[in-house]
């Protein structure tokens, strides 16, 4: 087993989870890697929806993408919307929190109401067995109030229902980012909740 970093790792989930056809989400855009990634997991049959508050960033993640081949949809709205837009069962949806990097506005940050009302939403439209992965980043300002938001409500989620995991790597310098991984045991529209 390869101890990969948060970003590496939460792709080897999707990897192992996501199949060819399934509607998947990418809940922070930002430029694209992860957008472009799930297209290659779902092919041609598949769909990804791409959400960003940003223009900025939906053109970036519009470039990138080129000629891939899955149905891609861009939606300039909050993640937390998601239920509006997307239809399940969704296969896989990953969020990247934080910042949009390279030159983008650092005042435009994910927030943790709408990160968490983002996950709750999905939770429900997520196929049993899906996951969630969420790389939280602390270390920008709004950071730490967001990953303890993030902790507190993955700590109140059903045990029965869903599984919800802290994955890190502990001998990196600087402030790396860590994964929180939801794992969706059962089926049921919307989680309950402990407390
Ligand atoms: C760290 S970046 C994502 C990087 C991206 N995954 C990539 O591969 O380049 C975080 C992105 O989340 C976006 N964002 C912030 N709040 C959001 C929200 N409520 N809904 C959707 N996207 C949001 C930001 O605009 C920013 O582009």
């Amino acid at each position: 087993m390869e101890f990969g970093r948060a970003l590496s790792q939460a792709r080897n989930w999707m990897e192992k989870t996501v199949n060819k056809g399934e509607t998947v989400v990418d809940a922070t855009a930002g430029n694209g890697h992860d957008t472009l990634f799930l297209a290659g997991l779902v092919g041609a049959e598949g769909t990804v929806y791409a959400f960003d508050i940003q223009q900025e960033a939906l053109d970036s993640t519009a470039e990138r993408l080129g000629g891939a081949d899955a149905r891609i949809r861009l939606i300039l709205d909050s993640h937390a919307e998601a239920k509006s837009y997307v239809e399940g069962p969704v296969g896989g949806a990953m969020f990247n929190l934080g910042f949009l990097p390279n030159n983008g506005d650092r005042s435009v940050v994910t927030r943790p109401e709408s990160t968490v009302q983002a996950i709750h939403s999905l939770l429900g439209l997520l196929k049993t067995g899906g996951l969630i992965t969420v790389c939280v980043y602390d270390g920008h300002e709004g950071g730490g109030a967001e990953r303890d938001a993030l902790l507190e409500y993955a700590a109140r989620l059903h045990e029965s229902e869903v599984h919800a995991a802290r994955y890190e790597l502990l001998n990196q310098t600087g402030r790396p980012p860590f994964l929180i991984v939801f794992e969706k045991k059962k089926e049921f529209s919307e989680p309950r909740m402990i407390g």
